[in-house]
């Protein structure tokens, strides 16, 4: 089969697109024969070898994290799924492979595909639309009566955390660019703080929680805007005790090299009377099903900045990685 692999770690000549040896399917498993990709950032992070602390597999591994398509194989253990159901999923985080023609993965990561939307598509809903849900209602309580300010607005995560923000009831602010903010108002936002001309430190308005997708100074940033007793969440920053513990499940050695390693922003956001939170998501079946079904009920739209042919990865990859997506960039794999 067709894969997008890594054979070391290192810059985007370090993956390339070759044939390589079908998955193995387990007892819990299901083989997909893979209709569409999702790209996200984590991909070339995991290519350029910055996740090594948390995942470290031997090399070569087939690159991806999520994908929609076809069962074509169920292990003998499988009970929810069939031969020919349509799915979508989030890949299990140590086993990767979405980036190829056919991937195994374990039935609980999967659910069935919206019917509302072509399946290729589908493969843009579930990283970034669980890590919204898991940020905005796990781990912030996003309801009515809320204001929630969302750093990073347009993006793949943003425009997915917007919508779900005003899902729950929240009021919502984000930021963007020029370039971002017609969408970022189509998505729902009720006000947008222009990222380009506006000083995050400069904004006055104090929120009850903080989804921030963007980290570094503009993380920072976002202690001073948190009320006090509130969460800052962030999916960019530094990862902290919290985040070995439930996220990862690891043990003692990572909780104290994450409490190391974000004690300056621990300490910053304690200034502040605020808890900083940093979400490493996980992949559930259960929750992109409840995804899925906002998609089928049009509470939900997937907004596709761009679409590859699989013999384009690598420009699909080097799209996103140039960091200005509108939305999601996704790869389909033409069956005709
Ligand atoms: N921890 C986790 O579990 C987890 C899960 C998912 C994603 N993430 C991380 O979350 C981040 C966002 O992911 P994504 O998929 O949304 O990325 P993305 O789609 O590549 O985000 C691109 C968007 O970010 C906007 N942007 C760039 N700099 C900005 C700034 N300073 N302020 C506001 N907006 C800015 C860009 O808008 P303009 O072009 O208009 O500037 C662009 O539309 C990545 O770092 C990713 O690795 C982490």
């Amino acid at each position: 089969m067709k894969a997008y692999i890594i054979k070391a770690y290192g810059d985007a000549s370090a993956a390339e697109l070759t044939e390589f040896s079908e998955p193995q399917l387990c007892p819990h498993d299901l083989r997909i024969e893979v209709a569409g990709m999702g790209l996200n950032p984590v991909d070339y992070k995991t290519r350029d070898g910055l996740l090594k602390a948390i995942y470290s597999p031997t090399l070569p591994i087939v690159m991806g994290n999520e994908l929609s398509g076809v069962v074509s194989e169920c292990g003998t253990e499988v009970k929810n799924f069939k031969v020919g159901d349509k799915i979508v999923a989030r890949v299990e985080k140590d086993r990767l492979g979405a980036f190829a023609e056919q991937v195994c993965i374990n039935e609980e990561v999967a659910t069935f595909a919206p019917k509302s939307i072509p399946l290729g598509d589908a493969a843009a809903l579930p990283l970034a639309a669980l890590t919204a849900i898991q940020a905005l209602r796990d781990e912030l309580g996003a309801s009515a009566g809320k204001h929630i300010l969302i750093t990073g607005g347009a993006g793949g995560v943003g425009t997915f955390a917007i919508q779900i923000a005003k899902y729950l009831g929240a009021e919502v602010t984000t930021t963007a660019s020029p370039r971002g903010e017609a969408l970022v108002r189509e998505m729902g936002a009720d006000h947008v703080i222009d990222y380009t001309k506006t000083d995050l430190a400069d904004v006055t308005t104090k929120f009850d929680g903080v989804f921030d997708l963007i980290g570094g100074d503009t993380l920072k940033a976002c202690f001073g805007l948190a009320k006090s007793g509130a969460t800052v969440v962030s999916i960019s920053g530094t990862p902290e005790p919290v985040t070995a513990s439930k996220d990862l499940q690891a043990g003692l050695k990572l909780k104290v090299i994450f409490w190391l390693v974000s004690f300056g922003l621990r300490r910053m956001a304690a200034k502040f009377g605020v808890t900083y939170r940093y979400l490493f998501m996980h992949a559930s079946g259960s929750e992109l099903a409840e995804l899925v079904q906002m998609v089928d009920d049009g509470q939900l739209k997937i907004i596709i900045d761009k679409k590859f042919d699989f013999a384009d990865i690598a420009e699909a990859m080097a799209y996103l990685e140039a960091g200005r997506a509108k939305g999601k960039v996704i790869v389909n794999i033409d069956k005709t």
